[in-house]
């Protein structure tokens, strides 16, 4: 990404809160290495919002480092790209609370996600889970970003995020590029192998998902015990089969079969075969990312410099939003 390509500008945001999972790669990982030839790409681990839950610090920073460096095993270009974690941008921090005073507290407490957060940590409903879409707008206004990939739980917050530039950009007209939700062609949503009605999600317990990291034989057991139901049919249909859908929906869309294809070749067949199938698949596709992934674990001077220099790519951009920000709003520069 430089200062001088005209490509429209995308931002992703991901957690470092639990480990990737399979999900996470189907749903959006798999999809960046395209993005990359036609947007310039940020992608940020965005640390600062996971505080807004209790995080284990030793966990956090190696999460951290994982996320990093599993960006660049599945495909994605640090020299072209720009990977780096928001904390090491003083300038996220800084727009947020620009922009916390121009958003109001009745439409940050209609957010579902701040509702069903103080539901989920009701012990710990703090001013940073309140304002974690401010802070989230801020990163991708910082940016000018054109783009921002979003699944269906981050919608609400792309909207506060245009609201807000909207609504400063009819003050100081100009500051902000609105951006757009990028929503891929073709989405598979991998659900929980052990409650197929919801969506893999990093944070839930173990054997409900596949983490990118998990070893051939981890892979194959947590697939072998994925609930499926008691029909015995293999035929892709989520709402009446979930479990028996989701495992076609993975192993269509990392094997290339269509899904047409695929459930006439395996119709009749028993489950027992479709779990394996679907699990050597799986461990075909992670095998050459986890060795890719390793290798650059090993290199940590490789993943701190390089963290290092993208910090500096996106500060440089970052800064120039944030200087236009503070001139327009009169804040005394000399
Ligand atoms: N809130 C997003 C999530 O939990 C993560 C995120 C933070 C993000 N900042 C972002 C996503 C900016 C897109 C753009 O998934």
């Amino acid at each position: 990404m430089s200062d001088t390509t005209r490509k429209p500008v995308l931002f992703s945001g991901i957690q470092p809160s639990g480990h990737i999972t399979l999900g996470n790669f189907i749903g959006s990982m798999r999809n960046f290495t395209l993005l990359e030839k036609d947007y310039d790409c940020l992608f940020s681990i965005v640390d600062l919002h996971a505080l807004t839950v209790r995080q284990n610090p030793a966990v956090l920073r190696s999460n951290t480092l994982e996320l990093a460096a599993l960006y660049i095993a599945c495909g994605l270009n640090p020299e072209e790209s720009i990977i780096y974690c928001q904390s090491h941008v003083p300038q996220h921090a800084e727009l947020a609370w620009i922009l916390n005073c121009f958003t109001y507290m009745g439409e940050l407490g209609r957010m579902t996600q701040f509702k069903d957060k103080s539901r989920k940590h009701s012990d710990n409903i703090n001013a940073g889970l309140f304002t974690y879409p401010v802070l989230m707008a801020a990163d991708i206004l910082l940016y000018q970003a054109n783009l921002v990939p979003v699944g269906a739980d981050q919608k609400q917050h792309l909207e506060i995020t245009r609201d807000i530039a909207q609504r400063f950009n009819a003050l100081h007209p100009g500051v902000f590029v609105v951006p757009e939700p990028h929503i891929p062609k073709e989405t598979a949503k991998i659900m929980s192998l052990t409650e197929p009605e919801k969506k893999m999600s990093k944070s839930d317990p173990e054997d409900s998902l596949v983490s990118m990291l998990d070893k051939p034989e981890v892979v194959r057991r947590k697939l072998r015990r994925a609930v499926t139901d008691s029909d015995g049919e293999i035929r892709f249909d989520p709402e009446n089969k979930p479990g028996v859908s989701n495992l076609l929906a993975i192993l269509s869309v990392l094997s290339g079969e269509s899904m047409d294809a695929l459930t006439t070749r395996l119709s009749g067949q028993g489950y027992g075969k479709l779990k394996e199938e679907t699990a050597e698949v799986v461990v075909a596709t992670l095998e050459p990312i986890q060795a890719r992934y390793q290798a650059l674990m090993a290199d940590k001077a490789y993943m701190a410099d390089t963290l290092k220099r993208n910090a500096e790519r996106a500060q440089y951009l970052a800064l120039r939003t944030l200087r236009k920000v503070y001139k327009k709003l009169g804040l005394y520069q000399p």
